[in-house]
């Protein structure tokens, strides 16, 4: 079942955190609805500017009502991931998301604050809620790269202005977490106090953290033993996921560690079998690993088992 990301955040407030997952093909939307419902966990269903590209956004958005058939159990929220104003309008019309993410992060403030005001407007106006991005994580996301020394943390009277003046239903704060593999070169430096102080100044608002992936160090050495090169690998302690989520964060975005599951899988695969050229016998070893992982995952954010707990609420 559909729902939206405002409903599903109201039942997780400071309580869990939904996981939101990235799908790009229908081998990952099958393992992610398996895993959502093997665990008993609502959850957030991420489209990114690629993966609408990847092969095609409607290709997606079938797959997604396909799944919802095939699983007719899950409750889940569709939402644009790090979306720029073109492709949130896009996805707003589509009448299809629950929610959009505009990204003007990289922007000016007075810029993000003014970019995001004309999303939030068109987005309210067809009952989608809006995520919003203030601080700069590390990393590359979509044809954004900051580096280390560009990196900025959110400022908590800047994130408290910024809500009140955009009307934006989420917040994706920078608190030292970037996306992709290589999050830390030292030890984790994560500083949840900028989360704090954000809900000092604004109770109850849903904060959401981007390049959250742990980069599970067990994955890394078997995608290295099977002729990876993934030296340096690191991610986030994901027993800091429910700290988080006790604090307000209700969305933790998870797409890394998806793409390593997949990566050990295939690597160990053909090595392990170099006759075989079928890709069905591994497209379903594939499945069923991405499966554990999401469930996995969402026992960490405590997402899991609350199926039946968001289900009596919703029908209310
Ligand atoms: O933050 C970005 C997500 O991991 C999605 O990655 O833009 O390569 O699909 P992508
Ligand atoms: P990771 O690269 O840590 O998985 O982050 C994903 C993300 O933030 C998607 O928006
Ligand atoms: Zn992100």
């Amino acid at each position: 079942m559909i729902v939206t990301t405002k409903q599903l955040f109201e039942q997780a407030y400071g309580k869990y955190a939904l996981g939101a997952y990235n799908i790009n093909n229908a081998e990952q939307t099958m393992g992610l609805f398996r895993g959502n419902v093997q665990s008993q966990a609502p959850f957030i269903i991420q489209i990114s500017k690629g993966a609408r590209s990847y092969t095609n956004k409607l290709m997606l958005e079938a797959m997604i009502r396909t799944a919802d058939e095939i699983f007719p159990e899950s409750v889940f929220a569709v939402h644009l991931d790090h979306g720029d104003e073109e492709t949130c309008y896009d996805c707003i019309e589509s009448g299809f998301y629950s929610s959009v993410m505009i990204d003007a992060s990289s922007l000016p403030f007075e810029e993000n604050v003014a970019t995001t005001k004309r999303v939030v407007e068109r987005a309210h106006a067809k009952g989608v809620s809006v995520e919003a991005e203030l601080g700069q994580l590390g990393g590359v996301e979509e044809d954004i790269s900051v580096r280390e020394d560009q990196v900025h943390l959110t400022d908590p009277e800047q994130a408290a202005e910024f809500i009140r003046r955009t009307g934006c239903d989420s917040l994706a704060c920078a608190i030292g977490t970037s996306h992709g593999a290589f999050k830390f070169s030292g030890s984790q430096s994560l500083h949840f106090e900028v989360v704090e102080a954000i809900q000092k100044l604004v109770p109850g608002f849903p904060l959401v953290l981007h390049g959250s992936s742990s980069v599970p160090q067990d994955e890394v050495e078997r995608i290295n033993a099977a002729g990876g090169a993934l030296k340096g690998a690191k991610g986030v302690d994901a027993t800091q996921y429910l700290p988080a989520a006790k604090l307000g964060v209700c969305k933790i975005n998870i797409d890394t560690d998806g793409r390593l599951v997949w990566t050990r899988v295939h690597r160990e695969y053909f090595r392990d079998h170099p006759e075989v050229f079928d890709f069905r016998p591994i497209g379903k070893v594939f499945m069923e690993e991405y499966a554990r992982f999401i469930a996995s995952r969402n026992e960490l954010l405590s997402s899991a088992g609350r199926l039946a707990e968001v289900r009596a609420a919703l029908s209310k």
